[in-house]
């Protein structure tokens, strides 16, 4: 009896260690517990959970409205994670580790000429497949060409996605970006739930 409680003492022991230094393991991947997660190739690994996020805005620029052929005709779903937002709420600033990320959703196949149809709401576009990732992430040492921000692309396709992702170049992303957007790099005119 005696022996057995012994023996559960020290399978528990072992699995508490065995927790922790899983824990350590993890955090040991990226500066902040909730930051972005690299390979041993520094590449991205793409985050998980994301949909649970907090959701920004999902901009839309539709085929039917750039004729015919929109580099993105799908919903620009744009979530940030959650930790880094409410630093941002608290501070003003995006920390280091912020993740954004923009999933592209297609809208439903219309019955109209500008690709719009008709659904009891009424006329418009509407929410479809899920069809490919694009990636931002603020770590001032990793990406001081793209004033700060690294871009990845993890397909433009319908899933499954890449699972990880290699930094793109700066020409191919930041640069748009560094030229046109409102505020360290982030286009936050059109997300709302930014605004102070
Ligand atoms: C020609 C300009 C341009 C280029 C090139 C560009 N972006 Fe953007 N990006 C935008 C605009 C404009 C928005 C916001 C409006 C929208 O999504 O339509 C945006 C939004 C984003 C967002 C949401 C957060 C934010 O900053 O507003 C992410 C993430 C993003 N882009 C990643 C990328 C990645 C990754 C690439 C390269 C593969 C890229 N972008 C290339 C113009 C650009």
């Amino acid at each position: 009896m005696k022996f057995k409680s012994i023996i559960s003492a020290f399978a528990l022991g072992l699995f508490a260690t065995y927790g922790a230094l899983k824990t350590i393991d993890a955090q040991a991947q990226s500066a902040k517990p909730w930051g972005p997660n690299w390979n041993d190739a520094d590449e991205l690994i793409l985050p998980v959970g994301y949909r649970e996020w907090v959701y920004l805005g999902s901009p839309l620029t539709p085929n039917g409205l750039n004729g015919g052929q929109a580099g993105f005709p799908e919903f620009h779903n744009v979530y940030i994670q959650p930790q880094a937002f409410s630093i941002y709420r608290e501070t003003g600033v995006f920390p280091e580790g912020t993740i954004m990320l923009k999933e592209l959703q297609l809208t439903i196949p219309g019955d109209e000429a500008d690709g719009s149809r008709t659904e009891v709401s009424g006329r418009g576009f509407f929410p479809g497949e899920f069809n490919g990732i694009d990636i931002s992430v603020k770590d001032t040492q990793r990406f001081p060409e793209g004033q700060g921000w690294g871009y990845f692309n993890f397909g433009h396709h319908a899933p499954p996605y890449a699972k990880t992702a290699a930094a793109a170049p700066v020409e191919a992303c930041a640069q748009c970006h560094i030229d046109n957007a409102d505020e360290d790099m982030v286009f936050s005119r059109f997300y709302a739930p930014l605004k102070k």
